[in-house]
């Protein structure tokens, strides 16, 4: 019994994973399910070998390690995590503990939360995020789990996470799913910051006519302004990337047809159970699944036409942009906070808001310079950000930038679906009296479901239609 943690699965992830791990001074059991992997990777690691304990049987990692033992599970998201608990869990003794790091759907991870307790082993779902360079040298980490089980494992994942300012990026969020639905947060809001980007992106080459290399200038304009982030700072990057085959720019050879895996799907999901608006993350979502039906898009252009798309130059101007880009950024930034907020009370987490922003400052995907604000902002202002200094500010000047690019892409013919829908949420969370009252008559009119009224109190009245038309 030598080695400090197992790991199970040396996928990329894995692999990178582990390899952190044996940096930052641990030892590492390994398993892989295809044991030819084991060695495999034992030889490419390098002087960081010495620090692995080959594991060919999942007996020999419960061999080399010493109880309490704890063991990451790094393996597809589904059925194998659950087959590899199965299988582990006749092995393990009382307290041992099993720790789930892939991107699991939150209540799988609740369900399995629950069958561990029932069997007196740990469980700790944890999120973890910034792909493989992030796994290898300092990923966000979300823990949810018991508090002692973190508690356990605590020295281990700060050890190996990201670091912002001597503070490290793992953090425990609450019992049993709650560090996986703050990563399925985390991945929503990811599919937005995407999306707002890729519009602005059409705008400037639809709108604008600007090359892949004219728009990596612009993004690289904004990376250094409040917009600075890991995900303009990418886009820079693909955007000035050339394609070694063609010579052409390597954006204008990729099919415009977007993946995804789910989590980004799993967030409006869930929104939706819980009746918490996120409608630019369902836009971006959306705009994923539209994306991949290709065939109807060329369809639709043959027989519709499409619009020039061209704006007047001052409609495509990159300062603009970036105002409407910050505008879009905040508010959706606000959705999936108050999303978690919603979340936190109904699953009893008490999530720690500020330290959500703090988590995400470093090591994942959606790291930028405005999380930072963000925390500060969520400590005074718990309700919403988008009530929070200097947020309110932020988005009041930035506002009538957003306003003017979806007018201008929209008379274009130029889709901005996750844009257009943080105006439509702005302009409805700033008009007291809405539309809804119709909303509630015509339910009142066909069900009889009742509303209330502006001018007197009570629950559940009814309109003069009711018995007329019930008569008729
Ligand atoms: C991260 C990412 C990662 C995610 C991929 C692919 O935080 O490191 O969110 O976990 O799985 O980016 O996601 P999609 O295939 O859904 O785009």
């Amino acid at each position: 019994s030598n080695a400090d943690i197992g790991l199970v699965g040396l996928g990329t992830m894995g692999a990178m994973l582990a390899l952190n791990i044996a940096d930052n001074g641990f030892r590492v059991a390994v398993h892989n399910r295809t044991t030819s992997r084991i060695s495999e990777f034992i030889k490419d690691a390098g002087p960081l070998a010495e620090k692995f304990v080959p594991a060919e049987t999942l007996q020999d990692m419960i061999e080399a390690l010493t109880p309490p033992r704890n063991i990451i599970l790094m393996v597809p998201a589904g059925a194998a995590v659950d087959s590899q608990i199965a299988a582990l869990r006749p092995l393990l003794d009382d307290g041992d503990m099993i720790i789930d790091a892939g991107n699991a759907n939150f209540h799988e991870t609740q369900r399995r939360a629950k069958e561990a307790q029932q069997t007196g082993q740990a469980f700790l779902g944890i999120g973890v995020s910034g792909g493989a360079e992030g796994a290898r040298f300092g990923p966000s980490i979300m823990g949810g789990g018991e508090k002692q089980s973190w508690d356990r494992v605590a020295p281990i994942l700060q050890a190996i996470a990201a670091d912002y300012d001597g503070q490290p990026c793992a953090t425990w969020m609450g019992t049993d799913g709650a560090g996986h639905f703050v990563k399925t947060v985390h991945n929503g809001i990811e599919y937005a910051d995407m999306q707002l980007i890729a519009e602005t992106y059409g705008i400037l080459r639809d709108g604008a006519g600007k090359s892949a290399s004219e728009c990596a200038g612009i993004f690289e304009t904004w990376n250094k302004g409040p917009l600075q982030s890991y995900l303009i700072e990418i886009s820079a990057k693909v955007a000035e990337a050339q394609d070694p085959e063609t010579g052409k720019a390597m954006l204008d050879v990729i099919l415009d047809k977007a993946g995804q895996k789910g989590t980004g799907r799993w967030t409006a999901i869930e929104a939706q159970m819980l009746g918490s608006p996120v409608p630019v993350i369902e836009a971006a979502v959306a705009a994923r699944n539209l994306s991949a039906a290709l065939d109807q898009r060329s369809m639709g252009e043959e027989l519709f036409g499409s619009l020039s798309g061209s704006l007047p130059p001052e409609a495509a101007d990159s300062k603009l942009l970036e105002q409407a880009l910050v505008a879009g950024k905040i508010l959706c930034y606000a959705q999936g906070f108050d999303l978690l907020a919603r979340a936190s009370a109904e699953y009893d987490w008490s999530l720690p808001m500020p330290d959500v922003a703090k988590v995400w400052r470093a090591g994942c995907i959606i790291r930028s310079a405005m999380l930072d604000d963000m925390a500060s902002a969520l400590e005074t202002e718990p309700v919403s950000l988008f009530f929070a200094e200097p947020f309110r500010s932020m988005i009041a000047e930035t506002i009538p930038s957003l306003r003017r690019v979806v007018v201008e892409a929209q008379s274009a013919g130029l889709p901005v679906p996750a844009m257009a829908s943080a105006l439509a949420y702005f302009d409805t969370l700033t008009r007291v009296r809405g539309t809804a009252n119709m909303i509630q008559a015509q339910r009142d009119y066909f069900g009889a479901h009742g509303f209330e009224r502006v001018d007197q109190d009570g629950k559940d009245l009814h309109g003069p239609w009711l018995d007329q038309h019930l008569k008729e």
